[in-house]
């Protein structure tokens, strides 16, 4: 390596560990279940997004394995190529019916989804307009677009209408769960703003799907307006991994032709769309789940409510609020000598100052593993 890289990286590195932002990947056994193992230690995880359970449940599994007997594991290419089959087909006819739209692309994952949809449709001299606690995927989509980018207060529909006041071809996109935050966008407010300004209206219901709305319908189960573009991923309640954009037939055609990310990456499995498929059929009919996410999310509240760092959500994103980045991998550490796995969020990933725990909750917890929780998180926050 030059001496010039070598540098920039040592810095870089340097600069992250002197400021408590160093982050390293932790090699766990079962991190897809409620309880794992860390070197030889065993762990409650409430770090994962498998709110529902589905990525260790039997009948998830069992279904995979039969759809990778039966077709094998790979795609074999890009969806224009070979990688689209008659199972892409049946999921794409399942999710569209669900969710009302007339198509839907896949992806491999979220990220890519997101950054096909603003790159394929921003052009030089648009307005792209997001929430400012959009996820990086977004955001760095919108930085290295053509387009203008603004960013609106967290979750304020009237900032955002006053930056739709424009003569440019503009779209605004907003989560519908907020990832870090938990809390959930006002969805109508939203949609209707971009329909009086005539800006395309996008919403990334990663956190939503599954979890909130009518029987998981996620995001269009909390507005009655239509939005243009919806991304859905299938790496948090879905429990497994790969993303779609639904949107009309005529946007489909375009994004087609257009959207990189599409065209020219390898598509996921025939398997992997048959077991996306199963799990859709689970996440409509197994109403329990989501019964005891409520269940566990009203024993947290019960026992922490009043503590500080406690924030109230809907949702089983439960935001821990330390502020210091310090502070907070102390607080994660020490949960760990109690066999209590969070996640340490820090800045970039949040503001400054905001570093928090992300807790969420699993329906395959049990009330006693929560309670565990919250006891310790209590204890800790009274010491503090
Ligand atoms: C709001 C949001 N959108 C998109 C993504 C990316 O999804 P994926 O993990 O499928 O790439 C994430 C992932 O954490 C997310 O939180």
């Amino acid at each position: 390596m030059t001496l010039a890289f070598n540098q920039r990286i040592r810095q870089a590195l340097d600069d992250r560990k002197q400021s408590d932002l160093f982050r390293s990947v932790q090699t766990l056994e079962g991190g897809n279940q409620p309880v794992f193992q860390n070197n030889g230690q065993r762990f409650h995880n409430f770090s994962s997004n498998d709110y529902l359970g589905l990525a260790s449940s039997d009948e998830l599994k069992s279904c995979y394995q039969r759809a990778v007997s039966e077709l094998g594991v790979g795609s074999g290419a890009s969806p224009l190529v070979t990688g689209y089959s008659n199972q892409h087909h049946s999921l794409e006819l399942a999710l569209t019916e669900w969710l009302g739209y007339e198509g839907a692309l896949f992806f491999s994952s979220g990220f890519a989804a997101n950054q096909a949809a603003v790159f394929a449709l921003l052009k030089k001299g648009d307005l792209l307009i997001q929430d400012r606690l959009n996820h990086a995927s977004l955001m760095e989509a919108g930085a290295l677009c053509d387009a203008d980018m603004k960013r609106y207060r967290h979750c304020d529909n009237d900032h955002l209408a006053t930056l739709l006041q424009t003569d440019k071809p503009t779209m605004a996109v907003t989560e519908s769960v907020f990832s870090m935050d938990g809390d959930i966008a006002d969805l109508d407010t939203f949609i209707s703003a971009c329909q009086q300004a005539g800006a395309l209206s996008m919403i990334d219901d990663a956190h939503g799907l599954g979890v909130i709305g009518e029987q998981g319908n996620g995001a269009i189960g909390c507005t009655a307006q239509r939005v243009d573009i919806l991304v859905v991923t299938f790496g948090k309640a879905f429990g497994l991994n790969g993303a779609a954009i639904l949107c009309s037939k005529e946007m489909k055609e375009y994004l087609t032709q257009f959207a990189r990310h599409y065209v020219y990456s390898t598509a996921f499995s025939a398997a992997h769309a048959v077991t996306i498929t199963k799990a859709i059929e689970m996440i409509q009919t197994q109403h329990w789940r989501r019964e005891k996410l409520s269940e566990l999310g009203a024993v947290y509240d019960e026992v922490l409510q009043s503590a500080p760092g406690y924030i109230s959500t809907q949702t089983p994103i439960k935001p821990w609020l330390v502020g210091g980045e310090e502070q907070v991998l102390r607080l994660c550490n020490a949960l760990k000598q109690e066999q209590i796995w969070t996640t340490a969020i820090r800045p970039p990933t949040v503001p400054k100052g905001s570093a928090r725990l992300r807790i969420t909750l699993s329906a395959t917890h049990d009330i006693e593993a929560v309670e565990q929780l919250a006891t310790s998180l209590k204890r800790h926050s009274e010491g503090c």
